[in-house]
């Protein structure tokens, strides 16, 4: 037997289990299965709390998605982090090995989102697709073709009403220096074929939305894919005088959660133009920049949306200091005063349900909406307890989810009123504001409402740009 671990101080609890064993005859004890549509025999072994995701194949193959994996996250692709691999298992085991990858926590399944269960996330089919399309474009970037892109190899984070994709099932996959526009068209045909594939099998078990037409929302994976493409890597030439343009442009690929690794200026015909060559390297350019400030490691719209809320902080920092504080220290007192205390009131028992940076996002949406209603800033106090009793008891735990069987579903979140619902706020909920609660003064909830206006015309601007296709 032979074990190869990634970062084995992490992982002793593996050296220890019985890997001879064929997977399907381990103990029950603290396994579980992740349902859905799979190949291999997969299953999730929960250890303290860590949970891993064993998967059997033939040695060849787990090898080769061990060195895949690990060369995707060495790119920064969002990706299952390959853990381990076990091979030379014994002549029981049929040259079968096990790929170990750590289980992406708070992830969804594309049939759990589209069966609407749970938290409803604004403009679902959209994102599902954008999401999608956004992973492929980082893949291809990377110079890794799938082979295999289909919903079913694909997890889902929220992230603050957007959905960031991890790629989870990269067997077929190929690494190469970069992609030739043909292998990125192959990659691209059979993402729409899988992608139909996925929409069919939920179509026939009877639970896709009527009006729905698998085949053209698949076709709609390519128009968004070019789209994306195009004004990621497009060249473009810019007159001496508007080098604001490149301003622009820069800001437009983080709002796209990309940045420029490179910018060269070449002179062209008269001697007066600029060129942009943009190469996109990153996968975020606020989740970094919030990490450095405050080790919060969240999505990209989280991050958005969390150094948003911490930048308004400083404002009244600085107004109440008269003078500009440093913004590790603003950083570290909103932590200490705002984002923990928050994270902190939610009680202990629902911590399964959001990962915390979502939480913090749902709880500012939720204290606006209970705000607007009132007239008046309900504070945060109240916001945490009024969520946490009325949305967040009631909502299924997502720290694992267990993909069910096609036939258990009934899609509602598809549905055009459902997909094109805002932040579900029930508006006959209570606000009984907790003991203590302060009112915190009316210039933070204004504050705040410019938040969610900027929010509102960013959703404006993005159906817009991508009209709903379901
Ligand atoms: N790292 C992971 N985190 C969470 N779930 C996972 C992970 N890896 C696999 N799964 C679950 O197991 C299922 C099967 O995994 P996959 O790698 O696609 O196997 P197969 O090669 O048999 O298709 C996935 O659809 C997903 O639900
Ligand atoms: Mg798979």
């Amino acid at each position: 037997m032979r074990l190869q671990l990634a970062s084995p101080s992490e992982h002793r609890e593996l050296f220890n289990l019985p890997w001879p064993t064929p997977l399907a005859e381990w103990p029950d004890e603290n396994m579980s299965d992740p349902g859905g549509l799979h190949r291999h025999i997969v299953r999730f072994l929960e250890v303290g709390e860590i949970t891993y995701v064993l998967k059997e194949l033939p040695e060849p193959l787990a090898e080769r998605e061990y060195r895949l994996l690990r060369a995707l996250a060495a790119e920064d692709i969002p990706a299952a982090t390959a853990i381990g691999v076990v091979t030379d298992r014994g002549a029981d085991n049929n040259g079968e090995g096990i790929l170990i990858t750590r289980h992406i926590d708070f992830s969804l399944p594309y049939r759990v989102l589209l069966s609407g269960r749970g938290l409803k996330i604004p403009y679902l089919g959209d994102r599902l697709l954008d999401a999608l399309v956004g992973l492929l474009v980082r893949l291809h970037l990377a110079g890794f073709s799938w082979g295999d892109c289909s919903l079913s190899n694909t997890l889902f984070r929220r992230d603050a009403g957007a959905l960031v994709a991890f790629v989870i099932d990269v067997e077929t996959g190929e690494l190469h220096p970069s992609l030739t526009d043909g292998q990125r068209s192959i990659d691209l045909t059979i993402a729409v074929e899988n992608v139909a594939g996925g929409l069919l099998d939920l179509e026939a078990g009877g639970y896709l939305a009527p009006g729905i037409d698998p085949w053209a929302t698949a076709e709609d994976v390519e128009r968004r894919y070019q789209e994306l493409w195009t004004e990621l890597t497009a060249e473009e030439e810019f007159g001496a005088g508007d080098v604001y343009r490149i301003d622009k442009r820069l800001d437009r690929l983080h709002d796209l959660g990309f940045d420029a690794a490179e910018i060269e200026f070449t002179s062209t015909g008269d001697g007066r133009r600029l060129r942009l060559v943009p190469r996109v390297v990153e996968t975020g350019f606020f989740a970094p920049r919030l990490q450095a400030l405050t080790g919060l490691v969240t999505g990209e719209n989280q991050a958005r949306r969390l150094l948003d809320n911490l930048r308004e902080f400083g404002a009244r920092q600085d107004q109440t200091t008269q003078r500009r504080l440093p913004e590790p220290l603003i950083a570290a007192r909103w932590l200490e005063q705002v984002y923990e205390p928050a994270i902190n009131a939610v009680p202990r028992e629902l911590d399964d349900k959001l990962e915390p940076a979502e939480l913090f996002h749902q709880l500012l949406e939720h204290r606006w909406f209970l705000s607007e209603r009132e007239g008046r800033d309900v504070g945060m106090a109240a916001a945490v307890q009024n969520y946490s009793a009325h949305v967040l008891k009631s909502a299924p735990d997502e720290l694992r989810v267990i993909d069910p069987p096609t036939v258990e579903l009934r899609i509602t979140a598809l549905d055009p009123d459902h997909a094109q619902g805002d932040y579900v706020f029930d508006p006959s909920l209570d606000v009984r504001p907790a003991d203590g609660a302060e009112r915190t003064g009316t210039d933070q909830r204004d504050d705040e409402s410019d938040d969610e206006s900027d929010d509102e015309s960013d959703d404006h601007a993005f159906r817009k740009r991508y009209p709903p296709v379901i």
